[in-house]
């Protein structure tokens, strides 16, 4: 049986995702719905930023730092020290190349795994989980480790997809076509309710003091994305082949159905480490 690599997913799409997602690799946070996907993507990052309580010189663990763009901007407008980690070598290897360019000293990158990222206790301020989370399957190795790597009075954010009901096993059943296009074009995932992650972090000893869903704020995300596979068609054929924009494109009106049956959807989670 072919085993699957989540690494080697992102090894292969990095460089795809630029064109189709954008700079930033998540979801945008729109407020008109009009507004330009990379404005939509930057709110998101600023929605994290406020939930994060940011500070000069406090320094920041970016969980799944993708190409890292967000990484970047915490460090050049928020003078914050970031390391950012992600399985990807390919990632790590972006990264530091858009580091490198913007002359920043105060971001750099490694591979490492965010369920087992072998960091110190109590060595960073704050700890990032941009829509990483759900391709991690061990949520709870996870949040131990955003814990254990956290400062006393230190603070874990994390957003990403959310599962917002049940889904019973026959419905599985009945729409595992829809689930294996989507892990054709994501790569293995699975999504969890946020009161999940609420509970966790509880769990492992931090408070949380925001949980906000903001699906229907995310939702102009797959017309943008789709339009960018449009304006993109002959690159990101030339990248992925063209079954995988294909998928692309079919995954975007299958989570755009799943966004709007109450499915799945999105949140935003904060939580300290207390003093
Ligand atoms: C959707 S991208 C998000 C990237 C970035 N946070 C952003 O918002 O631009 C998901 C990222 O999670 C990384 N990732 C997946 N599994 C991981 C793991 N177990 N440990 C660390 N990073 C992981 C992927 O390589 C990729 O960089």
């Amino acid at each position: 049986m072919e085993t699957y690599d989540p690494a080697a997913h992102y090894d292969r799409v990095t460089e795809a995702w630029g064109l189709l997602l954008g700079e930033e690799l998540h979801y945008g946070l729109f407020t008109t719905g009009e507004e330009p996907l990379a404005r939509a993507t930057a709110a998101l990052t600023e929605a994290m930023i406020d939930a994060a309580r940011l500070g000069p010189g406090l320094s920041v663990l970016d969980v799944g730092c993708g190409s890292g763009a967000p990484a970047c901007r915490l460090a050049q407008e928020h003078g914050v020290e970031v390391l950012g980690i992600t399985t990807s070598a390919v990632g790590v290897g972006a990264a530091t190349e858009r580091a490198r360019g913007l002359g920043l000293e105060g971001a750099r990158f490694e591979q490492r795994d965010g369920t087992a990222n072998e960091l110190p206790d109590a060595s960073f301020d704050r700890v990032w989980v941009m829509e990483s989370s759900h391709l991690m399957p061990d949520r709870e190795a996870l949040v131990a480790e955003c814990a254990r790597v956290l400062r006393p009075g230190g603070r874990m954010v994390l957003c990403d997809l959310v599962r917002r009901r049940e889904i019973p096993f026959l419905e599985l059943r009945s729409r595992r076509r829809e689930f294996a296009v989507l892990r054709a074009a994501f790569g293995a995932a699975r999504m969890d309710p946020l009161s999940s992650y609420a509970s966790l972090a509880s769990a492992h000893g931090l408070q949380v003091d925001l949980e906000r869903d903001i699906t229907t704020e995310t939702r102009p995300t797959f017309d943008r994305w789709l339009a960018n596979a449009e304006a993109h068609r002959a690159e990101v054929t030339g990248i992925l082949g063209e079954q995988s924009v294909a998928e692309f494109e079919e995954s975007c009106r299958i989570l755009e159905a799943f966004w709007d049956d109450g499915t799945l959807g999105y949140g935003i989670l904060a939580a300290g480490k207390p003093a």
